[in-house]
């Protein structure tokens, strides 16, 4: 599969889904407290949603029903909202995919829920310093896998596992197009970036071991097998001319 070059009309569409993506992250942010249930949340994810006259990419992908992921702690992505409650020190991702005019923009962050401790915090700052390793390594001429050469020197370098089983992508006309993107890769291989290409970087972290699980009784929710902690940041990021711009990067917040 072709790496689709997007036409300055189709950019501008998915620029207006991305930063409609990160108002709604911007959104959530009071509702992420102890005690509340994920469920609730994932319901003010999707009114605010339809508010803005889109609908949530998620519900209904692959038999996913809800308008969000939230993955709390070991939960790497994919988590199903539920009537799991949070609680003070956990750190939670949510992760929100809009369909704006026929346009997909996607985007997750961390939240802190009460004060969790320096030893979760270090791993969400990592995962950040990830996230912006890789979009420096936007420019057109660059290889796309430093990217994730970039991003794996520095969770390697903190003592932490990148996660290889789930990658960035391809987005906009669709949820999910070419290429992958890999979050850990061999310097100075893959396609070379061109203007116009968008897709996502989306590096998940883990304070122990790399791999996944994915809980049986739900079918998408993936943990650490060890139990341990995962952060992660995504942005839907653009090549231009000069270098890149992150099309959810509204807020110059992550
Ligand atoms: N938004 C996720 C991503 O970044 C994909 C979620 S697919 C779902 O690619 F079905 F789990 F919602
Ligand atoms: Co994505
Ligand atoms: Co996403």
């Amino acid at each position: 599969m072709s790496i689709i070059i997007k036409t300055a009309e189709q950019i501008e569409g998915i620029r207006k889904s991305a930063h409609l993506a990160a108002k709604t992250l911007k959104h959530l942010e009071q509702f992420v407290i102890a005690g509340a249930k994920t469920i609730d949340i994932d319901r003010k994810c999707e009114e605010f949603i339809r508010q803005h006259g889109a609908t949530p990419a998620t519900k209904g992908y692959r038999g996913f029903k809800h308008a969000c992921c939230i993955s709390p702690n070991d939960v790497i992505c994919h988590g199903v909202p539920n009537e799991t409650c949070l609680q003070n020190g956990d750190i939670v991702n949510i992760d929100v995919t809009t369909i704006l005019g026929g346009y997909f923009g996607d985007t997750c962050k961390m939240y802190y829920v009460g004060e969790p401790s320096q030893y979760a915090r270090e791993l969400v700052e990592t995962s950040k310093a990830c996230l912006k390793a890789g979009m420096k390594q936007c420019f057109p001429g660059n290889r796309l896998n430093n990217i994730g050469f970039n991003i794996a020197k520095i969770a390697h370098k903190h003592g932490y596992s990148v996660v290889y089983e789930f990658c960035g992508h391809g987005v906009g006309l669709k949820f999910h197009e070419a290429p992958d993107v890999a979050h850990i890769a061999d310097e100075n291989t893959g396609p070379i970036l061109k203007p116009g290409m968008i897709f996502t970087i989306e590096p998940m972290i883990n304070a122990g071991k790399s791999r996944s699980k994915i809980d049986r009784k739900d079918g998408w929710t993936a943990r650490t097998i060890d139990g341990r902690l995962s952060a992660q940041f995504e942005h839907t990021v653009l090549i231009t001319e000069k270098g890149y711009e992150a099309l959810s990067d509204l807020y110059h917040d992550f």
